[in-house]
C-alpha cells in the first residue's frame, strides 16, 4: 500500500503550500490550508489512519458531519510543509453533529489542526452546500499587497471588487461575484469564522482587513490561482497609487460592461452608467 504522503490529493496539497510559500505569502507560521477529502480519495488510505480520541472543533456544522479533511497544524510553517507534511499537516475526521474532530493521520509529534480551524470548517459548510459538493479546497495566507490595502481602501466588499477589477481585465473574469470584506477581529474566533462564512455564501475570497485572505476552490489550481490573481491585482493597485494621486487612466465601467457581455459573466456590482 501507498504511504499516505504518494496519495495525489497530498502530494497536490504539498505542491499548493509550497508555491504559496514561494510568494512571499507564509512568513513563520502564517496562513492554513484545507482539503475536504472525496471517500473514493480516503479509502484506500484507510489501513494507515489511525483515530484518536474526539475534540471540540469549537463550532458546530453538521452539513459536515463525517467529512474528512487534510488540514495543516497550528503554528506549523508553510516552508516546511514540502519535507514534513505529516509533520506539518494531518487528515482529521468529523463526527455526527460536525462539532467534534479527530486526528487520523499526521501532526506527528502532538499537533492539531490550525488555529482557524472554525473559519475553514465554516466555509467548507457553506462551499459544499453551495456548489453541491463541488468547493474543497480552503486557503488562507496573508499576502503583503492585498493587507496593505486595508489601511487606505474603506472595508467593503463593493469597493474592493471594483477597485481589483479596475487593474486588470483578467480580474473580473476570474471572479466575476467580487470579493467580500471584514473589518479587523480576532484570529481564530468564532464570530470571525460565522461572519466569514455568511459572506463566503456568494463569493470566493474573503479579505480581513490587516490580516490576510481566505480563498476557496473546487481545485487545489482554482484556490492558488484566486489568491494569485487578487494579490497580483492588489501589487498593481499599490503601485498605481504609489505612483500618482489620480490615475491617468482606467478601466471604466463601460469597458467591464463590454467584457460582461463578451464573456457572458454576470458581475456582481451595480457598474455605473
Ligand atoms: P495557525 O498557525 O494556527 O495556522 O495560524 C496562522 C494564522 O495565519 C492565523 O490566522
Ligand atoms: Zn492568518
Amino acid at each position: 500500500m501507498a504511504p499516505v504522503e504518494q496519495a495525489s490529493f497530498v502530494r497536490a496539497f504539498v505542491r499548493m503550500a509550497a508555491d504559496s510559500w514561494e510568494q512571499g505569502w507564509h512568513e513563520r507560521n502564517g496562513g492554513n490550508l484545507s482539503y475536504r477529502i472525496p471517500h473514493a480519495e480516503l479509502e484506500p488510505l484507510r489501513g494507515q489512519l489511525c483515530p484518536g480520541p474526539w475534540q471540540p472543533a469549537g463550532i458546530a456544522v453538521p452539513g459536515l458531519a463525517g467529512e474528512s479533511f487534510l488540514i495543516t497544524a497550528a503554528g506549523s510553517y508553510f516552508r516546511n510543509i514540502a519535507d514534513d507534511v505529516a509533520g506539518c499537516a494531518g487528515i482529521i475526521e468529523l463526527d455526527e453533529a460536525g462539532s467534534r474532530w479527530r486526528a487520523c493521520w499526521g501532526f506527528a509529534g502532538g499537533g492539531r489542526p490550525t488555529s482557524e480551524l472554525p473559519t475553514h470548517l465554516m466555509n467548507h459548510g457553506v462551499k459544499k452546500l453551495a456548489t453541491g459538493g463541488a468547493i474543497r479546497v480552503i486557503h488562507h495566507a496573508h499576502p503583503a499587497n492585498i493587507v496593505a490595502l486595508t489601511f487606505v481602501l474603506p472595508l467593503d466588499g463593493a469597493t474592493f471588487t471594483r477597485e481589483l477589477w479596475g487593474t486588470i481585465s483578467e480580474c473580473a473574469m476570474v471572479f466575476p461575484e467580487g470579493v467580500g470584506v471584514l473589518g479587523w477581529d480576532v484570529p481564530g474566533s468564532a464570530q470571525l469564522a460565522a461572519a466569514s462564512a455568511e459572506l463566503m455564501e456568494c463569493v470566493d475570497a474573503v479579505v480581513w482587513a490587516h490580516h490576510g485572505l481566505f480563498c476557496a476552490g473546487a481545485t487545489f489550481d482554482a484556490a492558488f490561482g484566486l489568491m494569485h490573481t487578487i494579490e497580483k491585482a492588489a501589487s498593481i493597485l499599490v503601485k498605481v497609487r504609489s505612483m500618482a494621486p489620480e490615475p491617468r487612466q482606467a478601466i471604466t465601467d463601460e469597458n467591464l460592461r463590454a467584457l460582461a457581455r463578451a464573456y457572458d459573466l454576470s458581475l456582481a456590482l451595480p457598474l455605473g452608467q
